[in-house]
């Protein structure tokens, strides 16, 4: 009888044993999947933000090529930027502190009708100027982007 009753408690025991193991294997499985289901959700937030709020140096990229298109495209004879330039168009020296927004920039660099009707007088920054600015809808978004970002940067 305590022969039968011991062996009966070990296999007992055995099959407990292996059975938590089992369970045990099981969890950990289950942590590896939730961990790297947590680790992807970093890295999309990461990768997501990065979008959103591009790095110091992309920023400082797109300025330096808005500066570099700003020539390029000729903005420059009409508009004075710290003492450089015509003057047939307002001085943009201090353009991002004129508190005008991104995406109305960006618009009225594209087409400055859809403000300004052509050839009429407007006044800006207290000064009179006639409504000449050409349309630039031939620049690809992203230029237009990079021109605005520069102006904006301009305090
Ligand atoms: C032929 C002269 C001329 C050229 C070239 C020119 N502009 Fe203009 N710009 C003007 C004039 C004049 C205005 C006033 C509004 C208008 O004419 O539509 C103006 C207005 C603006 C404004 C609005 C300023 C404000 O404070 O409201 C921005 C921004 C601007 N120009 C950017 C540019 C950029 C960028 C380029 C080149 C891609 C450019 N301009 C090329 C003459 C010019």
């Amino acid at each position: 009888m305590i022969k039968k009753d011991a062996n009966f408690n070990n296999n007992n025991n055995d099959l407990m044993y292996k059975k938590n193991n089992h369970k045990y294997q099981i969890n950990m499985s289950k942590n590896f999947i939730f961990k790297s289901i947590f680790i992807l959700f970093l890295c999309s937030i990461f990768f997501g933000l990065n979008l959103l709020y591009p790095t110091n140096s992309s920023a400082k990229k797109n300025i330096k090529s808005g500066k570099y298109l700003f020539n390029y495209y000729s903005c420059i004879n009409c508009h004075t930027i710290n003492a450089k330039g015509g003057t047939l168009g307002p001085n943009l020296s201090h353009y991002g502190k004129s508190g005008k927004k991104f995406s109305w920039t960006m618009k009225a660099i594209l087409n400055p009708d859809r403000y300004f009707k052509p050839g009429s007088n407007v006044v800006i920054d207290g000064r009179k100027y006639y409504a000449i600015m050409p349309k630039y809808t031939y620049l690809t978004g992203n230029q237009v982007y990079k021109i605005a970002a520069y102006l904006k940067s301009l305090k």
